[in-house]
């Protein structure tokens, strides 16, 4: 029978997934593949990081219903977390708690009233267009591209605001292109999005991994519950555990409320269970120590990645945040072409034209474009992976 739903594509990075698989017989990231396509962190311990906690306590009392908001406890250390770090002064009421990061972004986004205009950058990451299309969003699109080295400025901003009220989406670092906003150009981005009809969603899911260090608009934010200004977070890349699914969004008090009403008809709050793991990871002490090895262990993978990749003849346009390349092919090579050469060899990358937010397809200026992810790469597969990449390119 027909199905009712209304036809829905996964998104960018679950097609390659599955084209991987369908080509290979195999799941991406299984023993033998080389995940170069896929964004999942390390989830052993890094040099000098701590242990990932094996074992938590959970508690008959654990076992109710969580709280929609998520539980004071670990709202109490996000907000400490941000406070300690940058200065912040947030309260527990300033954080919300979601299953996973995504869930966080499409809460925001489904919210947002109707009459206020979305504001995305032009290469950004891959499910911010599914989420947009499916929530009919029409969004004003703000170049990001070659000529602006895929870091769009104040006045590249300017020239597109819309008069009427706006929000902004980004990744920060960027997703896929590793570009960071920072330091006085974010005050700026801050004070931009703090001004009467303008609002924001920072999503900061690679915070950690910033050469030399992490880096937050909270630094930033003078007192939050006078914005639209929505922090995401998760604990999925530099917590280094996507499996527990917990993320968070940090706003001003109306704004948590407004998102914890959603979840006593969505959600039913967050499981219980990872929410105590998040809290272990997020003790001040263990914190400290995992910025600090984030940083500096992938600070090294993308400056010996990066070194590789532009002897191999391709040009980059990667930051110094997040953890990817973001590559062009030389010459009149596609990325979907070298996917296929990869593909035979049990590796993939993602296609640029997936992180196009205009969706062109075969027309898009993206097309030579690749993001290749050393995320999920142990230090010592440099060799191979170099070797592999290199051979599909003749
Ligand atoms: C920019 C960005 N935001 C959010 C997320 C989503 O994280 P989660 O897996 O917790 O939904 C990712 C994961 O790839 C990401 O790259």
């Amino acid at each position: 029978m027909k199905s009712m739903l209304a036809p829905t594509e996964a998104m960018g990075i679950y097609q390659m997934l599955y084209a991987f698989m369908e080509a290979s017989g195999k799941y991406m990231g299984e023993p033998g593949t080389h995940p170069w396509s896929q964004g999942f962190p390390l989830t052993t311990q890094l040099p000098g990081g701590p242990k990932l906690p094996e074992t938590i306590s959970v508690k008959s009392s654990d076992l109710t219903y969580p709280k929609a908001w998520g539980h004071l406890s670990l709202r109490e250390s996000i907000a400490n977390y941000y406070n300690h770090f940058y200065k912040s002064n947030l309260a527990p009421e300033n954080v919300m708690i979601f299953a996973g990061g995504r869930a966080a972004l499409f809460a925001a986004v489904f919210l947002l009233a109707k009459d206020v205009r979305v504001v995305i950058e032009e290469t950004e990451y891959t499910p911010y267009y599914d989420l947009l299309r499916i929530l009919n969003r029409d969004p004003v699109i703000v170049p990001s591209n070659e000529k602006n080295n895929f870091l769009p400025s104040a006045q590249d901003y300017a020239a597109c605001a819309p008069k009427t009220p706006h929000f902004r989406i980004r990744s920060n670092p960027c997703n896929p292109t590793g570009q960071v906003l920072r330091g006085e150009k974010l005050k700026e981005y801050v004070q931009a999005c703090s001004q009467p009809g303008v609002g924001a969603l920072l999503d900061e899911a690679y915070e950690f991994f910033v050469d030399p260090e992490p880096v937050s608009a909270l630094q930033y934010i003078e007192n939050i519950d006078e914005t639209n200004i929505f922090v995401a977070g998760a604990a999925t890349k530099g917590l280094q555990a996507p499996g527990i699914r917990l993320g968070w969004i940090v706003a001003s008090r109306e704004n948590v409320e407004i998102l914890g009403n959603y979840s006593t008809f969505v959600m039913g709050g967050v499981s219980r269970v990872s929410q105590i793991y998040g809290e272990e990871l997020l003790q001040t002490a263990r914190v400290t120590q995992a910025r600090e090895a984030v940083a500096s262990f992938y600070t090294k993978q993308r400056n010996r990645y990066g070194a590789a990749l532009q002897e191999m003849g391709l040009q980059l346009f990667s930051g110094e945040g997040g953890f990817y390349h973001w590559c062009k092919l030389p010459g009149s090579l596609k990325a979907d072409e070298y996917n296929e050469r990869l593909f035979k060899r049990e590796a993939a990358i993602l296609p640029g034209r997936l992180c196009d937010m205009h969706r062109r397809g075969s027309s898009s200026p993206l097309q030579e474009f690749f993001r290749f992810s050393f995320g999920p790469l142990k230090a010592d597969s440099f060799e191979e992976d170099v070797k592999i990449l290199k051979s599909a390119l003749c």
